[in-house]
């Protein structure tokens, strides 16, 4: 193939794989890690800040980077089908992935929180998309019994090969800034997400190839914010619906992750959130969807820790266009709708 391979190849000694896995690839990976000069202006002290694009990946979302490892594995073992319970992203990228590896996707999303886009892609993909009466949570019990008792594969962040992938992440930002960050900010729901890039900076690290390792800062949603809390939500709440999640799975991992790097989890508000995601879009020119924004909504939370000269990454997991209707909701631009196709008239609503 021409170009950048996809990330089994690029990364492939440092990836369980041998040369007869099937590698189920859409060239996902080496997304942009782009300087976001307005935010690092607003953190101040000589700060620099880069956001980690990770919505460009071919579904959109970092799910890619797990789903080329899950479903190439998936189909070195034989799997004819894969399951999952998803938010949104993960059911897109599952969808994607296993139909190229021909295999069939059952996706469990919780029926009317669901961003369109994400939506959209799984059902065009060829998915088998059930919406059930329950949340994230419940979804993911479900498909970890179903995977149990039936013959199919589940591609939730609980299966091992979905962090091996994603930890590239990790190495895709050392690679490029020739050290690992000070700071490493990131979203957090079901909490896989967070302990795949501690476990690619710390590979990487035992390599030589970075001589120090991030502060992991991982941002919860408030209204769902169970590793803030210290304890499950229940009935977890926010804008952001892909972190809607109330009791993450690798709770205990993401933990280990926090303590050891001398980080922690914050809580950041919807309208935090919004605030951020606003910023991107309209100062830097980065589309990104609601819970990527936590992010940077938490990096200027708690900016006053930053010390000075640092070098900060805050992971954009997913691209703006899966949410066009929160986009269209809370954009603060002005949209006049039903104007005369004259010159004149349009002048003077331009205000010329
Ligand atoms: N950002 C986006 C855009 C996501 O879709 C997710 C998770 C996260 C952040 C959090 O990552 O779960 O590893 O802590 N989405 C999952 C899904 C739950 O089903 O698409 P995490």
């Amino acid at each position: 193939a021409a170009g950048w391979p996809g990330l089994i190849e690029t990364y492939r000694s440092y990836l369980p794989v041998s040369e007869s896995t099937p590698v189920v690839t859409l060239q996902e990976g080496n997304t942009p890690l782009i300087p976001v000069p307005s935010i690092a202006e607003i953190v101040g002290k000589g700060v620099r800040v880069f956001v980690k694009y990770d919505g460009l990946n071919p579904t959109g979302s970092f799910k890619d980077r797990g789903m080329t490892m899950a479903i190439s594995k998936a189909k070195e073992e034989g799997a004819r089908a894969v399951i999952c319970a998803s938010t949104g992203n993960t059911s897109a990228s599952a969808a994607a992935y296993a139909r190229r590896g021909g295999m069939r996707a059952f996706v469990l999303i919780p029926d009317g929180y669901v961003a369109l886009g994400k939506l959209a892609q799984a059902l065009l993909y060829g998915a088998e998309v059930l919406a059930i009466k329950g949340n994230f949570d419940r979804a993911l019990e479900i498909v970890r019994e179903m995977a149990e008792s039936y013959p199919v594969t589940l591609v939730n962040s609980v299966n091992p090969y979905r962090l091996e992938g994603q930890k590239t992440g990790a190495f895709e930002v050392v690679d490029v800034l020739g050290n690992a960050p000070d700071w490493l900010c990131i979203p957090v729901g079901n909490a896989g997400n967070i302990s795949a890039y501690w476990m690619g900076f710390c590979q990487y690290h035992q390599a030589g190839k970075c001589d120090r390792l991030p502060r992991m800062m991982g941002f919860q949603a408030a209204g769902a914010a169970p590793l803030v809390n210290g304890a499950p939500v229940t009935h977890p709440e926010t804008i952001a619906t892909a972190i809607r999640i109330g009791n993450p799975a690798s709770w205990d991992k993401a933990t280990a992750a926090a303590q050891a790097s001398q980080g922690g989890f914050k809580a950041v508000t919807d309208d935090e959130i919004l605030d951020a995601y606003r910023l991107l879009a309209s100062r830097e020119g980065i589309f990104c969807e609601p819970a990527s924004a936590a992010s940077v909504a938490g990096l200027l939370q708690v900016k006053d820790q930053v010390p000075a000269g640092a070098t900060v990454v805050c992971v954009l997991t997913g691209n703006g266009l899966k949410d066009p209707d929160t986009a269209i909701k809370h954009s603060d631009s002005q949209f006049t709708q039903g104007i005369e196709p004259d010159p004149a008239e349009i002048a003077k609503i331009i205000g010329f």
